[in-house]
């Protein structure tokens, strides 16, 4: 009999951008992020220890990876063996449904369910606190999907940052998901950070702006004001794509149908509805809004673009870790 640890984790969509490192080892970021999780697009990892092996194995969707992922998660594994004063390897097995690489958030998903399941069979007992911090290590935006609702990740050195839950209230917030493309994009934002730091001289107004930009979110947060939210959020992702188009060579993931869906939104804003865009390392764009009026723009944005797929996700569950037996 084996015990295998399976974890539950969601992505989460930032209002506030993660866009830059103060340290490319730790994986610290140069300025605060927000986010929200989703309901949508689960990720369910499960892990268990072989004794017995040399090395660890992984599988994506019932496929062996390629070296590269695997270097990249053994690699993180290594982290929570040296924590355990464990050595064993690690058999892991990932289904993600959501599209890996296209600026959705899987490798939050991704990370999040492996800091959960790895830390439990590994025998550590970790808070959300040391929850966040490990995955952050994988992944910075991992941080904040160990958190149900919305999450502030904060900077700091290794012990200082970690994201935090904040209660929601009565809030009521939904994402209206339109994926324009879900192909794997073409620079990871991983390089694309690296490259706006070192080459984008809008990169340093950028971290002003944003940290600007936090204050003001946090404080439409409290009054659970959601058009001040969004008009934060709309602004703020769109400083992050300017800091990008600064960067030598221009990184630019918005297509010109990311630009049909943004003209389609502020037209719904100016019909009185309460929608704002963001958009991440992808042409992909998320339409923050009331629950109640999402299938209405849903509709309206399939019109604008029928061959996207269009789902509405709301606030989601932090990650969750269950035992069991093979
Ligand atoms: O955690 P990473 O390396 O996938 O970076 C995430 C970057 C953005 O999605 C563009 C912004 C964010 O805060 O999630």
């Amino acid at each position: 009999m084996t015990t295998t640890f399976t974890a539950v984790a969601h992505p989460n969509i930032a209002l506030i951008k993660y866009w830059g490192k103060s340290d490319e080892e730790l994986i610290l970021p140069a300025s605060p992020s927000f986010s929200m999780t989703l309901d949508a697009y689960p990720t369910t990892t499960t892990v268990r220890l072989d004794a017995t092996a040399a090395e660890d194995s992984l599988s994506l969707d019932g496929r062996a990876a390629g070296a590269g992922q695997r270097a990249r998660v053994s690699a993180f594994l290594d982290l929570v063996r040296q924590r355990a004063g464990r050595r064993e390897r690690v058999v892991v097995e990932s289904r993600n449904t959501v599209p890996t690489g296209a600026g959705l958030a899987s490798s939050a998903a991704g990370f999040a369910a492996l800091a959960g399941a790895a830390s439990a069979a590994f025998g550590l007992d970790l808070d959300l606190e040391e929850l966040s911090r490990l995955a952050r290590r994988g992944s910075g935006s991992a941080s904040r999907s160990v958190h149900p609702g919305f999450a502030l990740w904060r900077t700091g050195d290794d012990a200082g940052s970690y994201a935090e839950g904040l209660d929601a209230g009565d809030l009521d917030a939904a994402l209206v998901i339109v994926v324009l493309n879900d192909a794997a994009k073409a620079v990871s934002s991983r390089v694309a950070m690296r490259a706006t730091a070192e080459t984008s001289p809008f990169y340093s107004a950028w971290l002003q702006a944003s940290n600007d930009d936090l204050d003001q979110m946090l404080a439409a947060f409290e009054a659970r004001d959601l058009d001040g939210m969004g008009q934060v959020a709309e602004r703020n992702a769109l400083r992050m794509h300017a800091s990008m188009l600064g960067a030598v060579p221009p990184i630019r993931y918005l297509g010109a149908d990311s630009f049909t869906v943004l003209d389609a939104v502020a037209a719904l804003r100016a019909e009185g509805l309460t929608a704002y865009a963001t958009m991440d390392a992808g042409p992909n764009v998320k339409v923050l809004c009331p629950a109640g009026q999402a299938s209405r723009i849903a509709e309206a944005l399939a019109r604008v673009v029928p061959a996207a797929s269009i789902i509405t996700a709301g606030m989601g569950p932090g990650v969750r870790v269950y035992s069991g037996e093979t």
